[in-house]
């Protein structure tokens, strides 16, 4: 298991490009099975979570080949329905090959993802939805077995607007008969990625990135060509990352019209934020950073999956900012390691009081999670001394060459092989 070894950086200048979004890219693979032939997907960022969808999507009997950030998926022939708990257990997201599989197979048996390291995420949407598009679902020795001779199309109204539950149901309303409407559906710019990139192969889809999403199921579609949008997360991660060392970073190939929220809190705690059309430059404040409350919630809101970096960034300021994660209510796994490093945050139910401190102190912390582990590395980029990050696989799932991406920003960051 390898560790990071981060020393107390300066300001962090220069340029970092933002690659391809790994919450895009996940869904666009295992769309593949949709389509007899061979899709092409390209801006695909080379993550842990890459290889793991390869690995599922061949056992499956679609063929993959990688060219530097091309990736060919060849699924004129699907060999096996089963997506095995040693893989699901690695990537929740492996759930994705559930509804393409029933769509174009007749049937599919999928692990049960069970809970992750901040508690119980369920799937209870995506079984709804699968079964209002008539489809028979068994819960089967921890697998969902799910089956259908047809799929009709149906009014489906999510309980809540999950990003899983949405791709799930589209993928399968596409090839379905007649027309679905998914009401209270997921916004998030990775949904319009796939929509897009479905509507390219055939696929008749409208409203994607509204609340309503109408799909007109057609017979087959044609193999996709798309390329995966930049990844609004990583790009979050470097603009705290500008903050919190209170330098200066020219962020290219991202979408600032996908990191609104994020763009408007980095602004109130201070930063100087100037928006290009595909970059950002985020300067860190001149003062003081400021204390802000933040809220988690449902896209265009501030994203759950930011919220562990904007608190790293709230902890050296003058007052107290009120962390409120309204999506995962236990994700809060970094708070313990944080306070390692001599952060003062208290959590209370889904709720985080951090109090501002003068200083972090460097110390070795755990990474529990992806974006946990980016909220270490931001506070190790400004504690004292040397802080050791164990457990970075988690990182690598979901960031791409992240270490060599902040040195080139003058972060003092290197990757240790541990021996056990
Ligand atoms: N939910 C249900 N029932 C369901 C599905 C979800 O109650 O059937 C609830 C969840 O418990 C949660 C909310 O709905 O409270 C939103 O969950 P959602 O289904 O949208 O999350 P997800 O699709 O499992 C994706 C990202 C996560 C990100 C969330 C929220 C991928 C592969 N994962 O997960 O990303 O946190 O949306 O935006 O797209 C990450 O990249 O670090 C990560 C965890």
């Amino acid at each position: 298991m390898d560790s990071f070894i981060i020393r107390k950086s300066g300001k962090l200048r220069g340029k970092v490009s933002i690659s391809g979004a790994k919450n895009a890219m996940l869904p666009l693979m295992a769309a593949s099975i949709l389509a007899e032939g061979k899709s092409v997907f390209d801006n695909i960022p080379d993550l842990r979570d890459r290889r793991t969808m390869a690995q599922l999507l061949d056992m499956l009997g679609v063929k993959i080949e990688f060219s530097g950030s091309r990736l060919t998926a060849d699924a004129s022939r699907i060999e096996s329905e089963e997506a095995p708990y040693s893989l699901v257990k690695q990537m929740r997201a492996s759930i994705y090959v559930l509804a393409p599989l029933l769509a174009r197979q007749g049937h599919a048996r999928v692990s049960l993802p069970g809970g992750c390291a901040w508690g119980p995420r369920p799937i209870d949407q995506h079984l709804k939805g699968l079964t209002a598009l008539g489809a028979r679902i068994k819960i089967d020795h921890g697998y969902i077995e799910a089956s259908a001779e047809k799929l009709r199309g149906t009014e489906i109204i999510l309980s809540v607007p999950s990003v899983g539950a949405t791709v799930n149901i589209m993928m399968a309303a596409v090839l379905a008969e007649g027309k679905t409407v998914i009401e209270n559906a997921a916004r998030e710019p990775e949904i319009v990625n796939l929509a897009d990139a479905l509507k390219q192969s055939g696929a008749v889809i409208s409203g994607a990135g509204s609340s309503t999403i109408d799909i007109e199921g057609v017979r087959e579609i044609k193999p996709i060509k798309a390329a995966v949008i930049p990844d609004r997360i990583e790009a979050g991660t470097f603009a705290a990352a500008a903050v919190i060392t209170g330098g200066s970073l020219q962020i290219h190939d991202c979408r600032p019209d996908h990191l609104h929220a994020v763009i408007q809190k980095l602004k109130e705690c201070g930063a100087h934020v100037e928006e290009g059309n595909r970059s950002l430059t985020v300067t860190g404040p001149s003062e003081k950073t400021a204390a802000v409350d933040v809220d988690t919630g449902y896209y265009p809101s501030f994203p759950t999956d930011m919220q562990a970096q904007i608190m790293a960034v709230l902890c050296l300021t003058d007052g107290s900012s009120t962390v409120v994660e309204n999506i995962y209510a236990d994700r809060f796994s970094h708070v313990p390691e944080l306070n390692r490093l001599g952060a003062k945050i208290h959590v209370d139910g889904n709720i985080a009081v951090v109090k501002g401190v003068h200083r972090l102190e460097g110390a070795p912390v755990m990474a529990t999670d992806i974006r946990a582990s980016s909220a270490l590395i931001l506070a190790g980029l400004v504690a004292d001394g040397e802080t050791k990050i164990l457990r970075i696989y988690h990182i690598d799932r979901g960031y791409e060459r992240i270490e060599e991406k902040l040195r080139a920003l003058g972060a003092d960051i290197e990757r240790v092989k541990e021996d056990h």
